[in-house]
């Protein structure tokens, strides 16, 4: 039988850089532990612009179809902020969500001991974290018609649509629940029902899934200011969070700082299942190119790392090896291993990305 396949979007700015830690434990999968993958490798964002004049070429996106999984690493820059909006490297990265049907994005946030005390926020109110916000990701404001800016009088006007069908709300519902009754069974879901029409329908729906269907999975409903504001006063009060694309983009950000760094969040973006019963998948870091610090080997591979580990779960059925990633992470993080992103008020001085991918393949190597 043919070797579950990868497709490896690196992209631009640190994801090349984040990723080539991703490959080498692709590597060790295969020499240590005989579990290998077809991987390929193309381009997207920036770097396609550059090759191709587009950030995802038709023939990439057949490849992303077709792949078991794609990793993704990260896409923008400075140097493609004045391209016309249709080209821009950010929209390479939303075809493959929309044409993948990508509509759950899973954004763990989990605070590993070992970083406790990294977060902007006290250690009781982070240490043991461990929650989940569900971003709906393939409709939304992203995504909704009108839009674009047009002249309107003597000036300018600017027009998003939000948009959402009870068809997309309720998928994405199910798949809160269902994550929930894996976890503590508690959704909390996120909207603006107070002002917005979308988000009146986004809580009716989320209420008769709930009722329908998951009558035994604890439901309550916030909005998503308070939601922000709770999830920085007290965020282990939440389980699994549902919301929508613009709120989870956010939220996520924010629920970044509760880890240590955003260079910690990884994420899985979820589709229906394929023809092999796993679903259509893709896996990437939740922060961007970070064009502050590319090219200077200063970056956090873990939020990459662990989106791998993401992928071995969800599309590979191979939950111990995930498990084992994840471990081998928590290790290095506990023997005080850090990138600079990391740096405590105590200071210290910080490994460089491949240091830290390296001292992942040492605690991978531990494992055995
Ligand atoms: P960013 O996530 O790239 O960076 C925000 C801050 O976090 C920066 O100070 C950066 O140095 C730091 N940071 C991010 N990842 C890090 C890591 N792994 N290790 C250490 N520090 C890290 O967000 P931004 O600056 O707002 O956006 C930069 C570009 O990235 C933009 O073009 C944006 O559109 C794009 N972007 C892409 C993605 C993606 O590809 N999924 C996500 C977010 C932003
Ligand atoms: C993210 C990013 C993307 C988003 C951009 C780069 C399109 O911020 O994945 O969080 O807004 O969804
Ligand atoms: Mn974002």
């Amino acid at each position: 039988m043919a070797n579950p396949s990868i497709l490896i979007l690196a992209g631009d700015g640190i994801g090349p850089e984040v990723m080539a830690e991703v490959k080498k434990i692709i590597g060790w999968m295969g020499d240590k532990r005989g579990i290998r993958f077809d991987v390929s490798e193309d381009l997207v964002g920036g770097c396609a612009y550059d090759a191709h004049g587009t950030p995802l070429t038709d023939a990439t996106m057949a490849k992303a179809q077709a792949a078991d999984a794609v990793l993704l690493g990260a896409v923008g820059g400075p140097k493609y902020d004045k391209l016309d909006f249709s080209v821009k490297p950010e929209r390479g990265l939303l075809r493959l969500r929309k044409e993948m049907d990508l509509y759950s994005n899973l954004r763990p946030a989990q605070c590993f001991d070992a970083l406790a005390d990294f977060s902007s926020l006290k250690r009781d109110v982070v240490a043991g974290l461990d929650i989940v916000i569900v971003r709906e990701l393939t409709s939304g404001v992203y995504f909704g018609e009108p839009r674009g800016i047009f002249k309107e009088g003597n000036e300018r006007v600017g027009i998003n649509t939000q948009r959402y069908t009870e068809s997309e709300i309720a998928r994405v519902a199910r798949s809160a629940f269902e994550l929930a009754r894996k976890r503590s069974n508690k959704v909390c879901s996120m909207e603006k029902a107070n002002v917005m029409e979308s988000g009146i329908l986004w809580r009716d729906v989320v209420q008769e899934i709930h009722d329908r269907e998951y009558p035994d999975v604890e439901l309550s409903h916030m909005y998503a200011d308070n939601g922000a504001m709770q999830l920085v006063r007290w965020p282990k009060q939440f389980d699994v969070i549902v919301t929508d694309n613009l709120f989870g983009d956010v939220l996520s950000d924010c629920a970044a700082m509760l880890t240590g760094s955003l260079g910690m969040l990884p994420s899985a973006s979820l589709g229906a299942p394929m023809a092999n019963g796993r679903p259509k998948a893709l896996y990437e870091p939740v922060h961007g190119s970070a064009p502050d610090i590319a090219g200077q080997g200063k970056a956090n591979p873990i939020a990459c790392i662990l989106s791998f580990a993401m992928a071995l779960r969800y599309s590979f059925d191979l939950g111990q090896e995930a498990t084992r990633v994840e471990k081998a992470v928590e290790k290095v993080l506990a023997d005080g291993v850090r990138t600079a992103d990391l740096m405590g008020p105590e200071g210290g001085t910080p490994v460089s990305t491949t240091q830290m991918g390296d001292a992942v393949l040492a605690a991978l190597d531990a494992s055995l």
